[in-house]
């Protein structure tokens, strides 16, 4: 079956491809006419960095550990991307604080977000895998162009032919300095290895605390084996023309450095050297990169 060209599956946003199925011409003025509060908590991520895992545990680290709106809401209606079409249908009903997530880069967040003290979790993750991740999720997704070989799918990455443009330049783009303490960079290689500390450095960003208990439950709760049978966070509830989890499920592997069974050498040397090129002179150093 043939995927619809390009243009019919994405538009144009500032030079930014985003799908339609989500992302209209309403949803974006919404975003951008979007009233940002002080005690929003906003997780931004580049797309497949382990956003459905922050929208897992988010809610309970600010509500004292309850579980019910991870059991009971799908992720898009409990933690909503501000720039979505349900975000209208949604985001007043929110109570404070609300968890929001998004994938837009800095520049393009609602004016009132740059003139709020709202604060930011930027998650990372290795670009390698980023794009492993995504190029099994075009593969199960109707709604994304089809990735072609994997080969060429590195090269529409690695250009920024793909939704939300180039990595390196959402990464970037959430490095500036205006931010100061509004945000903390965690990224999703440490949560891998130990998600109980990273949820303790969430907390203290936060201002938070829970009991060891509550925090034995969220962690327990935001392991990749119980969120694969979490219905509202396995996108099992979303048919299976426009997502097909018998061809790859969203909750694939849920490992770091999968890239590896993907990557040849001569593949790996190419990447690294594009994506050291276009983050040049940024000074950013990553887990992956020691
Ligand atoms: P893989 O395709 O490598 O398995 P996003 O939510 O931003 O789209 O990211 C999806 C990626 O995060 C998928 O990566 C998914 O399996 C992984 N992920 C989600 N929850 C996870 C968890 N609890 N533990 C490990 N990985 C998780």
């Amino acid at each position: 079956q043939q995927r619809m060209a390009n243009s019919n599956l994405y538009l144009d946003y500032h030079g930014l491809l985003l799908p339609k199925i989500a992302h209209t011409e309403e949803s974006l003025n919404y975003l951008q006419n979007f009233q940002v509060k002080d005690d929003d908590v906003i997780a931004v991520t580049y797309p497949k960095s382990g956003t459905t895992w922050v929208q897992e545990i988010l809610p309970p680290l600010l509500n004292g550990g309850d579980l019910t709106s991870v059991e009971t809401i799908p992720n898009w209606d409990r933690v909503p991307w501000l720039e979505e079409t349900r975000a209208s249908v949604v985001l007043d009903k929110l109570h404070s604080p609300r968890a929001l997530v998004s994938h837009m880069p800095y520049n393009l967040m609602p004016s009132s977000f740059f003139k709020s003290k709202a604060k930011v979790i930027y998650v990372a993750r290795n670009p390698k895998d980023v794009l492993v991740s995504s190029f099994h999720f075009h593969q199960m997704a109707s709604f994304l162009e089809d990735p072609g070989t994997f080969e060429e799918f590195v090269d529409k990455f690695l250009s920024g032919k793909v939704f939300f443009g180039k990595w390196a330049d959402h990464v970037k783009s959430w490095r500036n300095p205006e931010l100061g303490d509004r945000i903390l960079y965690i990224t999703y290689e440490e949560m891998f290895q130990d998600l109980r500390q990273v949820l303790g450095r969430i907390l203290k960003f936060l201002g938070r605390e829970l009991s060891a208990e509550a925090l034995d439950r969220v962690v327990n709760h935001g392991t990749f084996k119980n969120m694969k049978t979490n219905k509202m966070s396995n996108y099992s509830l979303v048919p299976e023309n426009i997502m097909d989890c018998k061809k790859s499920p969203f909750l694939r592997k849920g490992i770091a450095g999968d890239w590896k069974n993907h990557f040849s050498p001569e593949l790996d040397a190419k990447f690294t050297a594009v994506i050291q090129e276009q983050m040049k002179g940024s000074n950013i150093r990553f887990p992956w990169d020691e």
